[in-house]
């Protein structure tokens, strides 16, 4: 078994996208353990511009199926969280999705850290889809969806790939 130097590298190494889960529900104070990891995410000026949704509802599970095409596992999860971006809290334009990505990378390390399963479900920049989820959810003109998480306790298990590449690294010069 690989020896890691730390539970944080050990975390960020072995997560992986989880697609399978137990039916069980969960236990919301998981839940909000995930949104608080998310809203402690760098942001540009310490905007955080973001909002989230937290999603238990099968039936808006399959609403998302029906506007995403990559997202069938959402029949499996216990949960999900909607990542949305707030174009009026943004004093550095643009920042938003980029914002977004690090609360959603955050969510997913603190998921496998709380031996729950995620993935990662892209909607933004996908217009179909953020109209799709748009409508679905009632969102504000200014609020824009930008990741869904899928979450559950996990009923696969997936080995450390190897991904290391030193020929994509370079020192002070391209
Ligand atoms: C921007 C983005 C969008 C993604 N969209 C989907 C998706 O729609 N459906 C899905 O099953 N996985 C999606 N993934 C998960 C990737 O397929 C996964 O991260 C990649 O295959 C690497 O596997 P790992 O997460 O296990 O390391 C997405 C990941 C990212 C970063």
């Amino acid at each position: 078994m690989e020896h890691w130097p730390n539970p944080v590298i050990e975390a960020i190494i072995t997560r992986r996208s989880i697609r399978h889960y137990i039916r069980r529900d969960v236990d919301k104070s998981l839940i909000d353990l995930l949104l608080k990891s998310a809203m402690y995410a760098p942001s540009a000026r310490n905007e955080q511009p973001w909002h989230f949704i937290a999603i238990d509802q099968a039936e808006l599970f399959e609403k998302i199926m029906k506007v995403h095409p990559y997202a069938s596992m959402l029949s499996e999860a216990g949960a999900a969280i909607l990542v949305c971006g707030d174009e009026m809290l943004e004093l550095s334009k643009g920042y938003w999705p980029v914002d977004c990505s690090a609360a959603t990378q955050n969510i997913l390390l603190a998921a496998h850290s709380l031996r729950l399963g995620a993935v990662w479900l892209g909607v933004y920049p996908r217009s179909e889809r953020m109209d799709g989820i748009r409508e679905i959810f009632s969102l504000p003109d200014h609020i824009h969806p930008f990741s869904l998480i899928s979450i559950g306790y996990p009923a696969e298990e997936k080995e450390v790939p190897a991904r290391f590449k030193a020929e994509r690294i370079r020192w002070n010069l391209w």
